[in-house]
């Protein structure tokens, strides 16, 4: 692997559409446009987001998937503003369509704003949500306190739109709101955290990874909750997770990431039935199918995340990836339209299919 050696080389050209100036699409509710977020490190910069573009619709479900570092989280948590005062955002702009129809860019909102932004606008269960509820408050003061600080201070209806809401996730609400987060387990404490993300009504509510560190029954119980509240309340949803069948559940389009850049994004569909880059492929000979033959067997994506300080020139992917041929080595791949909504960033993705094809790579 070489070192990275210039910031052209990481540019990808993109196709993804252009919204025309500061005009904001109609329908859409998030426009993240050429955004990139590096963590300043003694090492240097690490950039964990390179160059991601893509929106996302009113009603809709967006799934970013990809394998652990590929940088979903730190991508979620700049669309907020939230990141860690090691990491900014270098480029790029995320516009934002408020519930009253107004756009905003979020990079420009002042801190009282943004206090304003998060949870009215634009919420987010953050990964490992049910350690993140503070010990010494009640779950029904978690709901008061979040209604407050919003202006919301009418808590005869704070409480009752709290109830509401924990009855939707299907927890018993008159004894939840009196308990202690230590009181209850690690998928009620994950409900309540969904529950209080849809509070204010936001435009958008971002999950990173709901189900993780969950077992396998409650997991599926937390997909299903999600499942009936969309049903419910039509909301907009940002859904990160590395787990290619729940995004399937739940998602309408999936946008892949690898080594912080989105190489691929699909409806669902599409990413499942004609994925058209060799990583999304991975991902999905990587776990069991959603439909048909169940005994097909796994294969791993062979080697691993290449090393965000010292990425391999050209297509970051070509080191792990079947398909490569020279050009992939020293060429960036721009963003090709394979289809109706679907791009893919891969030279060769008229080859690409899920059928595996032999590797030469040693995992
Ligand atoms: N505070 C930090 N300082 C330096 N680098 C960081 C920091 N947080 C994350 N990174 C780096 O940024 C990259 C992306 O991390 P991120 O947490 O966004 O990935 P992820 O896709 O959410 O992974 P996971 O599936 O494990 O949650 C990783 O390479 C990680 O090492
Ligand atoms: S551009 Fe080349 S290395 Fe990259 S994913 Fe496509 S075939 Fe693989
Ligand atoms: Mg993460």
């Amino acid at each position: 692997m070489v070192t990275l050696p210039s910031p052209a080389r990481t540019t990808r050209r993109s196709t993804a559409p252009d919204h025309g100036g500061d005009a904001l699409e109609a329908g859409v509710v998030l426009s993240v446009e050429d955004v990139s977020i590096e963590y300043r490190t003694p090492g240097g910069a690490v950039r964990a987001v390179r160059n991601v573009s893509f929106v996302v619709r009113a009603g809709e479900a967006v799934a970013l998937i990809g394998e652990s570092g590929s940088g979903k989280t730190t991508l979620g948590l700049g669309l907020l503003r939230m990141l860690v005062r090691a990491a900014r955002i270098t480029s790029g702009r995320i516009r934002f369509r408020q519930t009253d129809g107004q756009v905003i860019d979020v990079a420009r909102l002042t801190d009282r704003q943004l206090r304003e932004f998060r949870w009215s606008q634009c919420s987010m269960v953050f990964q490992s949500a049910q350690n993140s509820l503070n010990p010494v408050l009640r779950v029904g003061d978690h709901f008061r306190d979040t209604a407050a600080a919003h202006g919301w201070k009418d808590t005869r209806a704070v409480n009752a739109r709290s109830a509401e809401l924990l009855k939707m996730v299907q927890l018993d609400a008159d004894r939840v709101m009196h308990a202690y987060p230590h009181e209850l387990s690690g998928g009620m404490r994950q409900r309540v955290s969904i529950a209080m993300s849809l509070l204010l009504e936001p435009a958008l509510i971002i999950l990173d990874e709901p189900t993780t560190a969950l077992d396998i029954l409650t997991q599926r119980a937390i997909i299903d909750v999600i499942r009936s509240l969309r049903e419910r309340l039509s909301f907009t949803m940002l859904f990160i997770s590395h787990d290619l069948s729940l995004a399937a559940e739940l998602a309408d389009h999936v946008a892949t990431m690898y080594a912080g850049e989105v190489v691929e994004f699909a409806p669902v569909r599409e990413s499942f039935y004609r994925p058209k880059h060799p990583y999304t492929v991975g991902l999905l000979n990587a776990v069991p199918p959603i439909a048909g033959e169940q005994f097909t067997p796994l294969t791993a994506i062979p080697g691993s995340t290449p090393d965000l300080l010292d990425l391999p020139p050209g297509c970051t992917f070509h080191p792990r990836c079947p398909y490569a041929t020279e050009i992939c080595h020293r060429e960036i791949p721009p963003d090709f339209v394979v289809g109706p909504g679907h791009l893919a960033a891969c030279f060769h993705h008229d080859r690409v299919s899920r059928q595996p094809v032999e590797t030469g790579v040693s995992s």
